[in-house]
């Protein structure tokens, strides 16, 4: 974000005609503390003139210096209006707002009306809403939060499904990697078994033991798969055992 123009040639060499392949662009409201709104306001019309029409934006300016990636995604303080002030300021253009946002209802605050903003001298206006928004963490710390989320926004008819059948389904998925043995040569399809597990660590978020699962999977983890040679399917199933009431397993998933 500091060399604007060198941006827009990589969006606009991505984005030839020749490969037609179209580009999106994610960025900050700013480096290093900078939120100046006019320098955003240059970034993004020079992402445009590269034919980059949407732009996620991550509400908080980063600290190139002094911060770490996790520091950076909690410490520069959220600025979400800036967000939908782009909304308002570029109508050819759609924007995502993301950073911070910890739950659907919290993220229709954004995309349903119209966002109420009081700058710090000044009387409160309001500033359009944004067309979407983007998630991180929240599929992170509470995956099953996005249970019903084709009902909620798509109105999908709700899928229903128990955590048994979630595991299962997810089991299907991870057999397609080979789980990464010592000396085994790394490659696209061979994958640790830490990464495999780690997806689930948070499954019975909001649940009596959910820590205690997690716990497992990462001392099972430790004990038994670090070396390879435990299948996937039986280490999450002693990490139920041992962590977790198994009923959980069949119980229907109550969330908005
Ligand atoms: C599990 C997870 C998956 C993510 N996937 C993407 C992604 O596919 N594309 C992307 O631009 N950022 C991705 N991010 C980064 C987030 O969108 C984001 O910039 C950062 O985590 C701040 O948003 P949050 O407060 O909602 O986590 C991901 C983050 C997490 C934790």
């Amino acid at each position: 974000m500091r060399d604007h123009d060198l941006v827009r040639r990589i969006v606009y060499e991505m984005g030839r005609p020749l490969t037609r392949i179209p580009v999106t662009v994610k960025c900050r409201i700013g480096v290093d503390g900078d939120d100046d709104y006019d320098r955003l306001c240059n970034f993004v019309t020079s992402v445009k003139s590269a034919g980059a029409n949407h732009v996620i934006v991550h509400a908080r300016t980063c600290m190139l210096n002094g911060l770490n990636p996790s520091q950076n995604r909690n410490i520069p303080p959220l600025q979400p209006h800036i967000v939908h002030q782009l909304v308002r300021d570029f109508p050819d253009m759609t924007f995502c707002l993301n950073g911070g946002i910890t739950s659907f209802d919290q993220a229709d605050t954004h995309m349903v009306n119209p966002y109420p903003y009081t700058p710090p001298s000044g009387a409160l206006f309001d500033l359009p809403p944004v067309p979407s928004v983007m998630l991180g963490r929240l599929a992170w710390h509470d995956p099953l939060a996005f249970h019903s989320v084709d009902t909620r926004y798509f109105h999908a008819k709700s899928p229903n499904l128990t955590r048994r059948q979630i595991i299962d389904g997810y089991l299907d998925y991870a057999a397609q990697f080979d789980v990464y043995q010592p000396g085994q040569a790394e490659g696209p399809d061979v994958v640790p078994m830490y990464m495999l597990i780690r997806p689930l660590h948070y499954l019975f978020a909001g649940c009596k033991g959910a820590k205690q699962f997690r716990i497992e999977c990462c001392r099972l983890y430790e004990a038994k798969g670090k070396g390879g040679g435990v299948c996937l399917a039986d280490l999450v199933a002693e990490a139920v055992e041992t962590g977790v009431d198994a009923a959980l397993l069949d119980e229907a998933i109550t969330r908005d």
